[in-house]
């Protein structure tokens, strides 16, 4: 089916990553080629190097993400990082609610609305990370659990601009497992329907990314299923040819 939305590949890059490590991201801005043209490619690093990526990737065509953000402007939050900081470090997106964030850090659907608000008053896009835990699957509730997600974690006022969600079950993260193709169609078509009914035709043009083990033997697979717009990755997205590997997929 065709779709009019942008694909996008974001890499989370998690606690990895040194001053050295920017050798990757110059190869991604030189490998990404023409393909940055029809794609959005993403790359969000560790907070200690958003400032030096977004440095590096200024005048191409990728763009530097941070992964978390407090939903306060600025003040006594020992340790924490606003949105407004990351702007000012040259970001563009943030990921939000990320399952190891809500797991680590006890992050509610509440502080994930919260962060993603943040995101938008510094003008920065909100990745929404939502998805089952293994448990919830095998129970038979992974469309309730990413309808509850959303309708908590999600603000009002989204627009395809300011909005990405990112479906990433928790028990595919770094595990090298994913669901059946169907799985992932199902869950994604539940999603879409919900953005149109919250948000009517803004709604439609929001992406939806897969999360979860996506390496590149099987982004072909995933990024072709319906309304799958791109993909989140993570352990892939550490080394310049597999992030790469997955963006080609695009071509
Ligand atoms: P993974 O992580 O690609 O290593 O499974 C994905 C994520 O956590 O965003």
């Amino acid at each position: 089916m065709v779709s009019a939305r942008r694909p996008l590949v974001a890499g989370n890059w998690k606690m990895n990553g040194l001053q050295r490590s920017a050798a990757e991201l110059t190869k991604i801005i030189a490998g990404a080629g023409e393909l940055a043209a029809r794609i959005d490619i993403v790359v969000c690093p560790p907070a200690t190097l958003v400032a030096d990526f977004a440095a590096r990737a200024r005048g191409s065509a990728i763009v530097i993400g941070a992964q978390d953000c407090h939903a306060e402007v600025s003040g006594a939050f020992t340790g924490d990082i606003s949105a407004e900081m990351l702007k000012d470090a040259g970001a563009q997106a943030v990921i939000v609610g990320h399952s190891e964030r809500r797991s680590t850090h006890q992050e509610t659907d509440a502080e994930v609305r919260a962060k993603a608000l943040a995101a938008w008053r510094a003008g920065l896009i909100a990745i929404v990370c939502i998805g089952e835990t293994r448990a919830e699957r095998t129970a038979g509730h992974t469309n309730a659990v990413v309808q509850t997600q959303m309708g908590e974690s999600l603000p009002d006022g989204a627009t395809a601009e300011n909005l990405v969600v990112a479906y990433e079950p928790v028990w595919a993260i770094g595990t090298g497992l994913t669901p059946t193709s169907a799985d992932v169609a199902e869950v994604h078509g539940v999603i879409r329907q919900r953005l149109g009914a919250r948000y009517g035709a803004a709604g439609h043009g929001v992406r939806i990314l897969y999360g979860g083990s996506v390496k590149p033997a099987n982004a072909g697979e995933l990024m072709h299923i319906n309304n799958v717009d791109g993909a989140l990755v993570g352990g892939a997205s550490l080394k310049a040819e597999e992030f790469l590997g997955i963006v080609n997929v695009h071509r």
